[in-house]
Order: structure tokens, then sequence, then C-alpha cells
């Protein structure tokens, strides 16, 4: 695998290559990210990863100095899963001056759900997303249905603004119990991580009522977030939305999806699942 921390290095391997799968990543990587790799081998004939700890999309407060560096691990994963490139850029690189031109995504889009309890939190993830795309000159990029706002955004994104790159989602990979991997369960005590399936459990719960008949919504969500907080979790939401456009659904619509955010401890997890 060729590691590259320039822009000018990944584009003349880029010029090199033929089709290629981009994969963004903030690192610390897990088996969710490993098998969006192997996805994207699948697409392309070079797969390119990158590494970026993006400061604009954290807000201040949030984990962006204390969210898990672990490059030499990552490489290794990276390596092993046949990755032919990775993108590592410093900030400077990525970020020589202040970016004063940013993508506004549509609050109507970006400031729902996550958006709403992390302001700007899109704009950011847009903004460095267009950059990789532009730097890469990807045919395919691939992304985690975990984040599944993000995805939205994203693929809306690179619509409206005509992007030559095809947006992909990956499945959300589980740990045995049925907690979504994600960087951020490192951040759980050993108490929590045992506490931590609850939210997967309380999905799946609305999800199969959602599936058996139930189109009472503000009843299913409002149930979801007591039994969180009886557990001792502090939700942000749990919301039933359309799966297109995560907006509000009418009595009649399928083709849901069940979103949920939420606290335990310290720790802030998101879920979903499509119904
Ligand atoms: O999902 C992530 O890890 C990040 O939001 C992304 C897409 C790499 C942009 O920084």
């Amino acid at each position: 695998m060729q590691i590259h921390e320039t822009i000018a290095g990944l584009r003349a391997a880029r010029a090199r290559a033929g089709r290629v799968a981009l994969v963004p990543t903030m690192g610390n990587l897990h088996d969710g990210h490993i098998a969006l790799m192997t996805q994207a081998r699948a697409h392309a004939d070079e797969v390119v990863a990158t590494i970026f700890v993006n400061r604009l999309q954290f807000r201040p407060g949030e984990d962006f100095e204390t969210y898990p560096r672990t490059f030499e691990a990552d490489c290794e994963k990276l390596a092993v899963a046949g990755v032919d490139h990775l993108f590592a850029p410093t900030e400077a690189e990525m970020y020589p001056q202040p970016q004063t031109y940013q993508i506004e995504p549509p609050p109507e889009q970006a400031g729902i759900l996550d958006g709403e309890f992390r302001p700007g939190h899109f704009r950011g993830v847009a903004t460095v997303v267009m950059k990789l795309f532009q730097i890469a000159q990807a045919d395919v990029a691939l992304f985690g249905k975990k984040d599944y706002q993000q995805l939205m955004v994203i693929r809306n994104m690179a619509c409206e603004f005509n992007l030559p790159i095809e947006i992909i989602g990956g499945e959300t990979v589980r740990a045995a119990d049925g907690l979504a991997l994600s960087s951020r369960n490192g951040y759980l005590s050993a108490a929590e991580r045992a506490q931590a399936p609850l939210l997967y459990k309380i999905l799946t719960k609305v999800a199969d009522a959602v599936r058996s008949g139930s189109r009472d919504w503000a009843g299913l969500e409002q149930g979801a977030v007591l039994e969180l907080q009886a557990s001792g979790w502090i939700p942000d939401y749990v919301a039933l939305r359309k799966k297109v456009d995560l907006q509000l659904p009418s009595a009649h619509d399928s083709g849901l999806v069940v979103l949920a955010a939420a606290r335990l401890g310290s720790t802030r997890l998101i879920d979903n699942l499509e119904v």
C-alpha cells in the first residue's frame, strides 16, 4: 500500500490508476470500515482510503482533540484488506489557510436529527468530503449507513453539484450483541459497553412494531425515548423518518428508517435501522 501525505502525491497516483473507489474515514478503523474497503474493491481497479480527522465537523467541546488516532494499526489493517493507496494528509495540507468557502447543506436536511444537536456538523462533513472528491477524482465513493444522515447529505450534494462520482452506502457492521461498530465505542466503560446494545434492541422493537402495522410514529418514538431514559441514557432523539429524505412520514408512507442518538455516560452513540 502506498501512503500519500500530499495532494500532489495522491493526484499523481490517481493519474496512473484506472477506475478508483474512495473510502473516506477519520481512522481508528474497525470491521465496519474494513467491510467498506472490501466492498470498494468490487467497484474499482484501485481502492483509495483516506484518514483525516476533520476539525471542521467537530463543535467546540466535542471530541476533536481526544478522537482516537491509531495510525500504525490502521495502516496494518488497510494493507491486510488490500487497499492500494492511503491518503493521510496533515491539517496544513488540507487547510493551508482558513477554509472560507464551505458547503452549506440545506437546513431541512442538515438541521434536523443529528444536525439539530450538532449545528454545523454537516457543513464540516460536506466541505471536507467535497475537498476529498476534488483531490481523489474517484469514480465511486463508499460511506457507511450507520451515519445515515451523513450518507443522505453526501448523496444529495453529489447529485445537486453534478459530481461525476457514484455514492454507495455500506451496511452497518455490528458486534455479536447488536451494538453497531463505531470508533466512539472505545470511550465506553465496561459497564457502559454491557449496556450499549440496548440502543439496537430498542430500534429493533420500533422497527418490528412498524413492520407489524403500527403507524403511531409519535407513540413509538416516545416509548423508545422513555425506555432509554429508564435505563439511564440521555436520548437526543428517536425518530421514524422516510429513508429517501429523512423527512416526517405520513401514515401511508413505507420505506422508513428509525434513527436514534443517545448519550450513555459521556459517550454519544448513534444508530439506525431501515424498516
Ligand atoms: O464518517 C466519517 O468518518 C467522516 O464524517 C468523514 C466522512 C470521513 C468526513 O470526515
